[in-house]
């Protein structure tokens, strides 16, 4: 536990469902106010519901974290009702895979958009509260896929962006004592994996199976895997880590 997060505030897009839902409910245990972020207000409401039965505090906004000005309007209300921004975990995500020659213009744009657009724009919204208590972290979500995968040219190459953009974010931001990291999850078990085996006509327990294989650890990850890790990357003992990327499947890279 790192309970000098006490009063902080974070703000956890794709909070709805899977890592980014595990994400907001780890950083509530540590006493952190969470504006929960996802598309659909009813699911964002569910998560921040949950925190708010365990004793925390949370507010849910539904909105496209590729819209600029939705985003300005759900961070102004944030800092409004739950204090200055303090914590960004750019974690919403869509996956639309396919071989580079039936990839389309918009599968394309869509991937880009969600991963690099709406961590951009979320980042450079939330870092003028940072700047201004001349204390931050932002936690960008990577992926294993990073390194090449078939069938997401789109998707590989957004997770690698992202590695660029937090080394970058790292050394504009470090002189205002803002630490900017990234998790690069590998097979953690969500929707996104689930809906990854219906789409390769696999059942998703022989799929999750088959991938524990080839993880050294012998089991696919869990939403709580990647929490852990980000809110260790959110509290002092991570102070001196800044433009890291840090690998979370299971074994090595
Ligand atoms: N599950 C994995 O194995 C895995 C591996 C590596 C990286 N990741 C990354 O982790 C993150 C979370 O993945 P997950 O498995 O929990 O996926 P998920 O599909 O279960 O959850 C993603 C959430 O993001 C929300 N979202 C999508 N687009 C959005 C937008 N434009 N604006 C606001 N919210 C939006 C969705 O509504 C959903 O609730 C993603 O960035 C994903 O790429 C996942």
């Amino acid at each position: 536990m790192y309970s000098e997060l006490e009063g902080r505030v974070a703000v956890v897009t794709g909070a709805a469902r899977g890592i980014g839902r595990a994400e907001a409910l780890r950083l509530a245990r540590e006493r952190v106010r969470v504006a929960v972020v996802d598309l659909v207000q009813e699911d964002a409401d569910e998560t921040a519901e949950e925190i708010r039965q365990s004793g925390g505090t949370a507010e849910a906004y539904s909105i496209n974290v590729m819209n600029a000005q939705a985003v300005m309007t759900m961070m102004e209300d944030a800092v409004h009702r739950l204090g200055p921004i303090g914590i960004l975990v750019n974690n919403a995500g869509i996956t639309r895979d396919n071989l580079l020659f039936k990839m389309s213009e918009e599968d394309w744009d869509a991937v880009m958009g969600t991963h690099l657009k709406g961590s951009f724009l979320c980042a450079r919204t939330a870092q003028r509260y940072m700047v201004e208590q001349k204390w931050g972290k932002i936690v960008n979500t990577s992926s294993t896929s990073a390194l090449g995968n078939r069938g997401q040219a789109n998707y590989s190459a957004a997770k690698a962006g992202l590695q660029g953009f937090t080394r970058t974010l790292a050394i504009e931001l470090g002189p205002f004592n803002i630490n900017v990291n990234a998790v690069a999850p590998g097979f953690i078990d969500t929707a996104m994996t689930r809906a990854t085996a219906e789409r390769m006509g696999m059942d998703p327990e022989a799929f999750k199976q088959a991938a524990a294989k080839e993880i050294p650890l012998r089991r696919v990850g869990v939403p709580e895997d990647i929490a852990n890790v980000v809110a260790f990357l959110c509290s002092e003992q991570a102070s001196f880590i800044s433009g890291q990327v840090l690998y979370v499947r299971g074994g090595p890279n």
